[in-house]
């Protein structure tokens, strides 16, 4: 169990009582608090209210709001408005814009600032200390939400206050010019520093082509300025509130060490959950199985894998779009109610709606709010109401944690350079989605799992099998953990293209896959990207026969432990290893020289007999989701219906099914985006 946020399952919704006049904010409290919603987030954007003219403050803005809030008893999340700069602030100190990496300025519509700004910092910190100070000690606030969300919408910073804090940040970390240009492998190409003013991130180059050390280096320097610029607000905040009130902030986004992130002093993070944007009309969602809206569930994986206590800032209440991008269709009937229940599924006790009422005004005109522009009652709103009777039924689930046996790793570093490198990140995608629709379709829960320098031995043993499937980047500690956890039981995963980078992302004078080579007994001989050229290769595995894609390496055995399972049946290498597997203490590791295809993840499911583990209980067609919340003792299966039609599934045992309150067994009817959670 977890400590939850709460004391109740809660939702909520965003409200932006500046874009309405005052005498409709009390008539929208009372229809919130009839249509069961008892939690509001405002201030996110109000800035130019709080502060409409330099050093002119109306901090006492939102007093009236809340005195309504109290009377009416719904709880408030107050958010820090620093995301977006009012105009007056942005004109007079353009050095507080965001720049492109032609230096070019960012002008709006809202996170066109950067963290560095020395000005900007001034200005936040004197806004962030009087909203706390005056708002601090209200009993309606229980709880606030920094910079609404880091990262969002621009995650790369290139104005001269970011140029020049990535020198200090450079000189910081490496003391001299030579380690700099030795790190981060300035002889190629004669970009050596020969004096530190000539250090910039990276800039406009020709073909686009960046020095990829730089761009991995840069990822963790926006990384630290976002942390930085969230511990400020952190610190600030402490000084005022009460004990009791929660710091967070939401979303995940790029170039950002959560786990760095939660240090600052976070209680839990939330996060978006917006599945509609797999129907985004740009999009072909077509995915076998259905894993459209689906694949959120993904997202909601890797929030709890960084915040094991997390919330819905936003969830999905009604169709996307901003006037510029983002088209999509409106939610079918049954649909947000689904989405929601997918977040709860995954963990969150909160869930706040994005948002009460459609914005008038603005380019987000399109993204609709569980109101229409209208206060007409709308089907979106009667669907609530069924969602507000499930939460109470779902009561007793609050606290619980999502249970899974199988988990991917991932670690930021890698993550940062599969995003620079087209090699890494080509296959690292691929098998990311292939482990996702793998475990999804075969319905065996999964979990993230992020490493950081405090994970222990413990923390990797509560999952049966690991996959860390390309760990270009891989060690010495690393490694040496993973071999701990091989040795103490566990089952561990690794894929093509481990180990052949350092932690700058340069390839060292060693065999691959580097470090790991000694305790997982092989060695890689050769390797090639599978081009369009080379048709499709596999592994035959006994009588099976499963597609490697993109990218094969031919493996060869190096300790007489190590067993070959699959050998390459096609291209220049027929016949070669392509998976082998050692015993290792109690455990085993596997390595599969090639990108992981659906096919592939599900076989070493199987060969692990950790695949399907709630197939005794219930026979489940691939269009539905399986997803288990536990408290140790008592399983709540969801069962979540993404399909436009009705689904049978089969009940191996009686069960109760929790939100009709009803026994049922055998044969059991979902209906088109319908969802079911059935104790055991
Ligand atoms: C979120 C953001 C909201 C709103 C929403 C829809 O990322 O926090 O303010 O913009 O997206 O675009």
């Amino acid at each position: 169990m977890r400590k939850p946020i709460y004391k109740n399952m809660i939702l909520g919704a965003a409200y932006y009582p500046e874009h309405w006049d005052q005498p409709l904010w009390e008539e929208d409290i009372i229809r919130m608090k009839e249509y069961g919603l008892n939690l509001l987030r405002i201030g996110d954007f109000a800035w130019s209210k709080l502060e409409p003219r330099e050093d002119v403050y109306h901090i006492e803005y939102f007093d009236n709001f809340l005195k309504l809030c109290k009377k009416h008893q719904i709880d408030v999340i107050f958010c820090t408005p620093t995301a977006a700069p009012p105009m007056w602030l942005t004109e007079k100190y353009p050095e507080a814009l965001n720049c492109d990496m032609e230096g070019k300025p960012y002008y709006g519509p809202r996170r066109h600032y950067n963290y560095n700004s020395k000005m900007y910092q001034k200005k936040c910190v004197q806004l962030v200390e009087k909203l706390a100070h005056h708002y601090g000690n209200s009993d309606v606030i229980t709880g606030w939400q920094i910079d609404n969300e880091l990262n969002c919408d621009l995650s790369e910073f290139y104005s001269q206050a970011d140029h020049q804090a990535f020198r200090e940040y450079l000189k910081e970390k490496y003391q001299t010019l030579d380690a700099v240009n030795d790190a981060l492998g300035l002889t190629f190409w004669s970009r050596s520093y020969s004096d530190w003013s000539e250090v910039t991130l990276n800039r406009k180059n020709v073909g686009g082509a960046v020095n990829p050390h730089i761009a991995l280096e840069e990822k963790a320097f926006f990384s630290e300025s976002a942390i930085r610029f969230c511990k400020m607000q952190v610190e600030i905040l402490k000084k005022y509130l009460k004990k009791d009130e929660f710091i967070t902030t939401n979303g995940l986004f790029p170039n950002l060490d959560y786990n760095k992130l939660m240090d600052t002093g976070l209680d839990f993070i939330t996060f978006d959950s917006y599945p509609n944007f797999a129907f985004d009309l740009d999009k072909r969602p077509k995915d076998e199985g259905n894993l459209n809206d689906r694949k959120w569930s993904w997202n909601l994986a890797w929030t709890r894998s960084v915040s094991p206590v997390f919330g819905i800032m936003e969830q999905q209440a009604g169709a996307n779009g901003w006037s510029s991008r983002m088209e999509t269709p409106m939610p079918k009937p049954g649909q947000m109610r689904l989405w929601s229940m997918q977040s709860v599924a995954h963990g969150a006790d909160m869930i706040a709606y994005f948002r009460w009422r459609t914005s008038p005004i603005g380019c987000e005109i399109y993204w609709h709010g569980l109101n229409d522009y209208s206060n007409t009652e709308n089907r979106r709103l009667k669907e609530l109401k069924d969602i507000v009777k499930d939460l109470k039924c779902l009561e007793k689930l609050r606290g619980t944690t999502y249970k899974a046996k199988v988990a991917v790793l991932k670690d930021y570093r890698n993550t940062w350079d599969a995003a620079s490198d087209c090699w890494h990140g080509r296959i690292d995608y691929l098998s990311d989605n292939n482990w996702f629709a793998a475990t999804q379709l075969t319905h065996t829960p999964c979990d993230f799992y992020y490493l950081r320098e405090s994970t222990t031995l413990d923390d990797l043993l509560k999952f049966e099998l690991l996959v860390y499937p390309h760990a270009a980047i891989l060690e010495e500690t690393t490694s040496e953990l993973l071999k701990q956890y091989v040795e103490s039981g566990g089952t561990l995963v690794f894929g093509a293209r481990t180990g052949y980078k350092d932690r700058f992302g340069r390839c060292p004078i060693r065999e691959m896959p580097g470090i790991i080579s000694d305790w997982t007994g092989m060695r890689v001989a050769d390797y090639t990207l599978v081009g369009p050229a080379d048709g499709t290769v596999n592994v035959s595995i006994g009588n099976r026969t499963i597609e490697a894609p993109l990218f094969n390496e031919v493996l060869e055995v190096t300790d007489s432990d190590t067993e070959v399972l699959g050998k390459f049946d096609g291209n220049y290498y027929k016949g070669s290893p392509a998976i082998t597997v050692k015993k290792a203490g109690k455990g085993k590791v596997y390595y599969v020289g090639a990108c992981f295809s659906e096919e592939m993840v599900e076989y070493l499911l199987e060969n692990e007999k950790v695949i399907e583990p709630y197939k005794d209980l219930v026979k489940l067609p691939k269009e539905i989701e399986l997803a288990v919340r536990t408290d140790g003792e008592t399983d709540y299966i969801f069962l979540l219906n993404y399909q436009n039609s009705e689904t049978v599934i089969r009940l191996e045992k009686p069960m109760e099914s929790l939100l009709e309150q009803e026994y049922v067994n055998g044969e059991l009817h979902i209906k088109a985006f319908d969802i079911k959670v059935l104790i055991n």
